[in-house]
């Protein structure tokens, strides 16, 4: 099962990611938690993105590839995958059909003022990556990850100025994307406006009948 979660910055993919992951055991991988990742080990790989996601701005390609050519190498990545935010640009796309041709790309979709909300009510675990919000997804401790104890901050990219760049960006660069899978009759648009708990189930049902 190799799928491509796609769509505007704080749709909701990285939560229905987590969802799917939970009932196949496919790993979630999402170059942006990568990254933000690497930015906090203070590794070379961390230095050279921090510029561009601090702003907003997507990481060149060639970066981008080689971090998920690499991880899809990985022992449990051979039973499947969910790539999250992967690919953002027709050269990734183009590279990800050459080693690792997705069986299914779900492009969610909202309206971009649910999108806003959404993005500046998230918190996440400084500990595991669990995703939250302080209105529609609260932990059960203000400030505490349910799962792990960790605190929960706010994303550095979350802020206004920021995230009208994603948008921005995201305006600017997906176009071809959807219709690279369109025509290649890979893709399935979900409506994402509702909460997650029904928007959770619509993603198993689809995948239900197709796998
Ligand atoms: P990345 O980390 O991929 O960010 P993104 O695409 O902007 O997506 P988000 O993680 O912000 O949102 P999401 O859709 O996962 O929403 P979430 O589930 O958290 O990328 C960050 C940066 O990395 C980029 O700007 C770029 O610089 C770089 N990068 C990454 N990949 C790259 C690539 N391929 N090429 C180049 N550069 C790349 O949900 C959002 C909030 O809403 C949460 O609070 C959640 O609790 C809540 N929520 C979710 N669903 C619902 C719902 N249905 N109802 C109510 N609330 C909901
Ligand atoms: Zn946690």
């Amino acid at each position: 099962m190799k799928l491509v979660f796609i769509g505007p910055p704080g749709v909701g993919k990285g939560t229905y990611a987590q969802a799917v992951r939970e009932k196949y055991g496919i790993p979630h991988i999402s170059t942006g938690d990568i990254f933000r990742e690497e930015i906090k080990k203070g590794s070379e790989l961390g230095a050279r993105v921090k510029e561009y996601m601090d702003r907003g701005l997507l990481v060149p390609d060639d970066l981008v590839i080689e971090v998920v050519k690499r991880r899809l190498q990985e022992e449990d990545c051979k039973r499947g995958f969910i790539l999250d935010g992967f690919p953002r640009t027709l050269p990734q796309a183009l590279t990800l059909e050459e080693f690792a041709r997705p069986d299914l790309v779900l492009n969610f979709v909202a309206r971009e003022e649910v999108i806003i909300e959404r993005l500046s009510g998230r918190r996440v675990c400084s500990v595991c990556g669990a995703i939250y919000h302080v209105k529609y997804m609260p932990p059960k401790v203000p400030g505490v990850c349910d799962k792990c104890g960790g605190a929960l901050i706010v994303r550095r990219d979350d802020q206004p100025e920021v995230v009208k760049e994603r948008l921005r960006v995201f305006r600017e660069q997906f176009a071809p994307i959807i219709q690279f899978y369109e025509e290649r009759d890979r893709l399935v648009t979900v409506d994402a406006s509702e909460q997650a708990p029904v928007v959770i189930p619509r993603v198993l049902e689809i995948l239900e009948k197709r796998f």
